[in-house]
């Protein structure tokens, strides 16, 4: 695989500062190497910038850093589109959830000229439905799968590219859902499964269910792994812990099985604040969780492959 490592020190999308030294705290936690050890051939395009803000307006006075968030959004499809278009994996290094934006959008305007529909896989404590009209915080951070799904209120926005239909979209690891998401989530077909559903059936029939369809349509797959999906006794360094998140195998695991499924197409990994962090142990654990996700494994044997 040729992976581009693309650096967004995106802090607009919530008000505590420090993800913006995420890809920092990355390279300084290996990143590159861990990959380059897997065979891989990693390319670090550096850090992508905002350029210059755009004058943007919101009817919500809550909203924070709109135009940033909007800088952010135009440079991140692009960068994503591009390594995408150029026969490359990308992997996002935030910055804050709001990433995704952008992101996802440069993913779903490659999947879009490539006729292949896209796949969301969301594995994140929170749901991040709200638009820019329902969010009570204001964080942007808290909006992209609503913008990803096409939901109105994203007026000073770029139309999204070919927003994805609910049934290509799962979440994983929910715990936090504010009352306007709720509302709304349970209008979709969006596939939430929170945690509740995770101790009852565990992590890995959900996921096959949802690998199988991707592959049943030929689908590209984006995963959007949010710090905050873990569990914060091992992952202290994310503004928004929330208790009860997937511990340390149950996360191995989703990004082995990921993997071994050869459906992943480009990836994010947001919300990390070094700042917060304990002696660089999140960074660290990000790092082994990406290197699960592109092929690290302790045995190598064809009886190991369940999927
Ligand atoms: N729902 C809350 C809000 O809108 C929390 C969002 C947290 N999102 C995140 N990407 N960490 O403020
Ligand atoms: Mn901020
Ligand atoms: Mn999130
Ligand atoms: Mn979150």
């Amino acid at each position: 695989n040729r992976i581009s490592l693309i650096g967004a020190p995106v802090d607009s999308g919530q008000r505590r500062r420090g993800c913006l030294m995420g890809p920092i705290a990355y390279r300084v936690a290996g990143i590159e190497r861990e990959l380059a050890e897997l065979g891989h051939e990693v390319t670090d395009l550096g850090d992508v910038a905002p350029g210059e803000l755009p004058q943007a307006e919101c009817p919500n006075p809550a909203v924070d850093q709109l135009p940033e968030t909007l800088g952010w959004t135009r440079a991140l499809r692009a960068r994503v589109a591009d390594a995408l278009d150029g026969g490359t994996m990308p992997v996002v290094m935030g910055g804050d959830h709001s990433l995704a934006l952008g992101s996802v959008a440069g993913a779903a305007q490659h999947a879009a000229q490539a006729g292949r529909p896209l796949f969301l896989l969301w594995l994140d404590a929170h749901s991040d439905y709200h638009t820019p009209l329902t969010t009570v915080s204001g964080n942007l951070h808290g909006t992209p799968v609503a913008y990803i799904a096409g939901r109105e209120g994203f007026d000073a926005f770029p139309a999204f590219p070919a927003p994805i239909p609910a049934e290509n979209i799962c979440m994983f690891g929910i715990r936090s859902v504010d009352a306007a998401e709720h509302a709304a989530l349970r209008e979709t077909k969006i596939t939430v499964n929170d945690m509740r559903v995770l101790d009852e059936r565990g992590i890995v029939a959900p996921l096959r269910e949802f690998l199988d369809r991707v592959r049943a349509a030929n689908g590209m797959l984006h995963v959007s792994l949010d710090v905050d999906f873990l569990d914060p006794s091992i992952a202290p360094a994310v503004g928004t812990t929330v208790p009860g998140g997937a511990t340390f195998r149950e996360a191995h695991l989703v990004c082995e099985l990921l993997h071994e499924s050869g459906l992943m197409t480009s990836l994010d990994l947001v919300e990390l604040n070094p700042f917060m962090d304990e002696r660089g142990r999140t960074a660290r654990l990000m790092v082994d969780l990406a290197g699960s996700l592109f092929g690290k494994k302790v045995f190598d044997l064809p009886t190991r492959s369940f999927l």
